[in-house]
């Protein structure tokens, strides 16, 4: 095959409804910037794009939950991606977002030529509608009871409780988020992909032509979809959220998020090179690569290309390197639950450790099946690899370059060149396990250099040379062969220990070239241990995260569904007052009940309450209390109840008066 001219590399749009953890960033940033840093240190033309995906209905929820807009949402949490990722060394050419103009522009031409090149099939469906708030719903806009577990409060796409996923109709008595309302079915038009007349004419042979290029895991994947058949899929919907659809007869439908999002790739190109775009889209030297998760799969290898493929005129990925899960401490990664380790909080606990993270995450990323993260197994990486082996080897160089030689290269050293030669090899092997996407070998073949230049330091034992007769020119020779050897570990690290090579540069001081009287720098350490109190407090910070989550629960559990909506009126005629309790006896024979004399200023009430079992009736006297004034008068064990305080209630059953904060005049409104 032909070697492309360029290649463009794409790492899956973060969703913009909260921050990035480490499974984000191994399943698919790391992954992408790793190979992206190997192409251009091999010289090749590179573009890489990402950005955040910005729409979608769990967006538009939380939205509505903490009571802000969309917009809100998206602008905080895309500044806490993009400047994570910064912070890390992410080396995007564009950092995009999905509500960019250039997007929703580039999305609407995209979909209006492919509308035009029949691309799509309308379909008119009956779907549930909340005719009180006037609108379409989404599955999660729908709740009712599970049909499986029996839970009020499942969803209409999933029943959070027993785990089922289901469809908005199975809910026994569905009701609407918005308003609490029964939705009703009703017809609307969608747009559809026939995915189903695509697989025939187009994604069987193009899949099968991928057998022998995508990970098995990736091809196998697709191979089951196509297996079981695709069916059309609506990639319009009836939501105020998106990149509204550009035709007539739309008015009021965005894109389903997954049709605008991979177009993002082709905006966040376009929004750089706004006259240049093109041909990496389109000339068919570019070769595009996808990085992703595995829940991405479907869309990278069927949907996209199905879409590309029917519009037209662009290139169509060759590589697809999924990766699957990473866990955390043997429990899956969860933004929900809150079970994750931030990148932006790794950054800010572990500052100028950016390295540190990319070489474990490396180590154990999920290449071929999913991985567990601990922080034991980090603290061991980082202590027993990086400042062992690779740390503790450039160090002894550096401290006896100073020693014998006041850092200066010795002119006359013979460099070893079989031991050169070896180091290359694993150089070579390195670059062939990141052609093909083998990260975690690729890094094994890099630390391999590191552990040769330590074996070879310790079997020439310069330190035992130097005390011989006619010593030092070994002692060069070994010193100025271990500086090469150091020179090819750090060209060769690039991909992986980006801060880590531009420290070693900086202690050779070989920007402008390595020869004999050359001066190196002073020596530093490139790594320090990582102290067990540093990974108590990590695992401290999981242990706290896992109880806010819980009590979080708890709380939201036993918050009772809200009442039938009223309106003003209906409040406004309650009339409350403040009243003072002037004396409180408890009722003979009812355990329960007090009759408490209360001064309401303008006459004087007798209410009958049933709190006796909360409070001493001798310590009442003095309390203020919101008393609702005109409520008809009842009956008790006999006594005529003129009105009923207002009490709050929390969550063990324990009742305390509703009060004004200072004490106020006796027959005061409340409203
Ligand atoms: N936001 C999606 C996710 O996090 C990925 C979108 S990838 C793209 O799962 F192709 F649509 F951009
Ligand atoms: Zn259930």
């Amino acid at each position: 095959m032909e070697s492309p001219k360029r290649h463009l590399i794409t790492c899956a749009l973060p969703y913009a409804n909260g921050p990035l953890h480490i499974g984000h960033v191994a399943g698919c940033f790391l992954p992408s910037d790793i190979y992206v840093r190997f192409l251009r240190s091999e010289g090749k033309d590179v573009l890489f794009v990402c950005g955040t995906d910005e729409h979608g209905v769990p967006i538009t929820l939380k939205a509505r939950k903490e009571g802000v807009t969309p917009q809100e949402i998206v602008d905080h949490n895309h500044k806490i991606i993009a400047d994570a990722l910064n912070t890390w060394g992410i080396e995007f050419d564009n950092f995009s977002r999905t509500t960019s103009p250039v997007h929703h522009h580039t999305a609407k031409a995209f979909f209006r030529d492919l509308n035009a090149a029949g691309g799509f099939t309308e379909q008119v469906t009956e779907q549930f509608y909340d005719p009180e708030a006037e609108q379409f719903l989404a599955d999660r806009y729908i709740s009712g009871t599970c049909p499986n577990c029996g839970n009020e409060n499942a969803y209409g796409d999933q029943c959070e409780k027993c785990g089922r996923t289901l469809s908005p109709s199975e809910l026994i008595h569905p009701k609407s988020t918005l308003t609490g309302t029964t939705p009703i079915m009703k017809e609307t038009k969608n747009w559809y992909l026939p995915l189903d007349r695509i697989q025939e004419e187009f994604l069987n042979d193009w899949v099968e032509s991928k057998r022998d290029i995508w990970k098995s895991n990736v091809f196998g994947q697709c191979k089951s979809w196509l297996n079981e058949g695709l069916k059309p899929r609506a990639m319009t919907r009836d939501l105020d959220w998106g990149v509204p659809v550009p035709l007539d007869g739309a008015e009021g439908k965005v894109m389903y998020v997954w049709f605008d999002a991979p177009i993002g790739y082709i905006s966040a190109t376009r929004e750089i090179l706004p006259d240049d775009w093109k041909t990496w889209w389109k000339d068919e030297g570019t070769e595009l690569t996808h990085f992703l998760g595995k829940d991405n799969i479907v869309f990278h290898t069927l949907i996209f290309p199905a879409m590309l493929h029917e519009h037209g005129g662009y290139v169509l990925p060759t590589h697809v390197p999924a990766n699957e899960f990473l866990n955390l401490e043997g429990d899956k990664l969860s933004t929900s639950r809150n079970h994750a380790v931030w990148l932006h909080e790794y950054l800010e606990d572990f500052p100028g450790k950016e390295d540190e993270l990319r070489y474990v995450l490396t180590a154990i990323m999920p290449e071929t099946k999913d991985s567990d993260f601990t922080w034991a197994d980090y603290q061991a990486r980082v202590n027993n690899e990086l400042v062992a082996i690779l740390g503790n080897w450039i160090n002894r160089v550096m401290v006896l370059m100073h020693k014998y030689f006041n850092g200066v290269v010795p002119a006359s050293a013979q460099i070893n060149s079989s031991v050169l030669a070896e180091a290359d090899a694993f150089r070579n092997e390195l670059r062939s396990h990141l052609s093909s996407f083998h990260f975690r070998d690729g890094q094994q073949a890099l630390m391999n250099i590191a552990r040769l230049g330590n074996k070879y330091l310790q079997d020439e034992a310069p330190w035992h040379a130097i005390k011989v007769e006619g010593g030092e020119q070994k002692v060069a020779n070994v010193l100025v062969t271990s500086l090469e050897l150091i020179r090819l570990f750090r060209d060769a690290s690039l991909p992986f220990l980006p801060r880590t090579a531009e420290r070693i540069t900086h202690m050779l001081n070989d920007e402008n070239g390595f020869a004999s009287g050359h001066q190196l720098r002073e020596a530093s350490l490139l790594f320090k241990r990582v102290e067990d109190e540093e990974i108590e407090r990590q695992r401290e910070k999981l242990r706290m995260q896992a109880e806010m989550n819980e009590q979080h629960n708890t709380a939201s559990k036993q918050h009772e569904p809200l009442k039938a909506e009223i309106v003003y009126d209906d409040f406004a005629k309650i009339d409350l007052r403040v009243g003072t309790i002037t004396a409180a006896v408890p009722v003979p024979k009812a355990d329960r009940l007090l009759q408490l004399t209360v001064d309401m200023g303008f006459e004087t009430r007798t209410v009958v309450s049933g709190i006796a079992e909360h409070f001493d009736p001798s310590a009442l006297s003095g309390q203020q209390v919101v008393v609702v004034c005109n409520l008809a008068p009842r009956k008790l064990r006999g006594i005529e109840s003129n009105g009923m305080i207002l009490m709050a209630e929390n969550a063990d059953g324990k009742l305390e008066f509703v009060q004004p904060g200072k004490v106020v005049e006796p027959g005061s409104g409340v409203s």
